[in-house]
């Protein structure tokens, strides 16, 4: 596999790197085709409890689709292709583990996608978010015309996408797309321990209490709280569960299997 984009594992967490720092770890076909792969692998090994993605160098998050690869009108050949080979970014839709995309500098266009496809988003001081596609003749099309108005609403959505103007990190906290902000140089330590924290838990918990809200977000409120219902149910049956209260009566750190 390419090393423009790499994976390692440190105490139960995934750290994914996009690692093309002199372009601004812009998407290419290698991080197109790998980033999925290294996600279904993360999803795989049960060695991993969580996911950050983050971008290589003092620069970029990611800047977005490589431009130097936009220089022909795409044949019907290439759409073809395009929709025969999984989108680049449904990795994210498959894991059902926690993600979390740990941003410093530019998080532009298709960095902004991968991000807004995270579960959660810590941000350093000098991250930069914006969606420049429509200056370039097309839209944010790895999700982020649809993910953005889920995640900010409809009005902070449309303003990011037709503008394509640049928000800074207090800003992006101020609405809600990024949950936590820190230090450019205490980014990789703050992600390591809150990813840490989440890996501690019951992994079945983590993961239906993703589903629960990724999927109920999709469906009514009736339909949402019978899912709701129906994964507690499941999470009632666990040992972790057990585990869990048995370690607070007992006042020790709990054991989980995952079972
Ligand atoms: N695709 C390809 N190369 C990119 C890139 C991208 N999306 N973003 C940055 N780069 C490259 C630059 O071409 C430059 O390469 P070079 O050193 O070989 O000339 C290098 O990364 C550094 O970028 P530079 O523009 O010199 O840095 P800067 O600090 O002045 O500006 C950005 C940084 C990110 C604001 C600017 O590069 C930019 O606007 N990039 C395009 C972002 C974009 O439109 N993304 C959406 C695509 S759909």
């Amino acid at each position: 596999m390419s090393d423009e984009v790499l994976m390692l594992v440190r105490e139960g967490v995934a750290w994914i790197t996009i690692n093309r720092p002199a372009s601004m770890n812009a998407i290419n076909n290698a991080v197109r085709e790998g980033l999925p792969r290294l996600l279904d692998q993360a999803q795989a090994d049960s060695a991993v409890r969580v996911v950050v993605v983050q971008g290589a160098g003092p620069k970029a998050f990611c800047a977005g689709a490589d431009i130097s690869e936009f220089t022909t009108v795409n044949s019907l050949a290439q759409d073809r292709q395009r929709r025969v080979h999984q989108h680049w970014v449904s990795g994210f839709d498959r894991i059902r583990k926690p993600t979390i995309a740990s941003i410093h500098g530019y998080c532009l266009g298709g960095g902004l996608e991968i991000a807004l496809s995270c579960d959660i988003r810590i941000g350093a001081e000098n991250a930069l978010f914006g969606f420049p596609e429509t200056g370039l003749g097309i839209l944010p099309a790895a999700g982020g015309t649809q993910r953005a108005s889920r995640v900010l609403g409809l009005g902070q959505a449309l303003d990011l996408v037709l503008s394509g103007e640049r928000i800074d990190a207090a800003h992006a906290l101020r609405i809600g797309l990024i949950s936590r902000l820190c230090s450019v140089d205490a980014l990789p330590a703050q992600t390591q321990a809150l990813a840490e924290r989440l890996a501690g838990k019951p992994p079945l918990a983590m993961e239906m209490a993703k589903e629960a809200v990724h999927q109920g977000h999709e469906m009514s409120l009736t339909a949402g709280l019978r899912l709701e219902a129906d994964l507690q149910s499941l999470l009632l049956n666990t040992e972790d569960r057990l585990e869990a209260a048995a370690a607070f009566r007992e006042k020790r750190p709990p054991k989980f299997t995952g079972q």
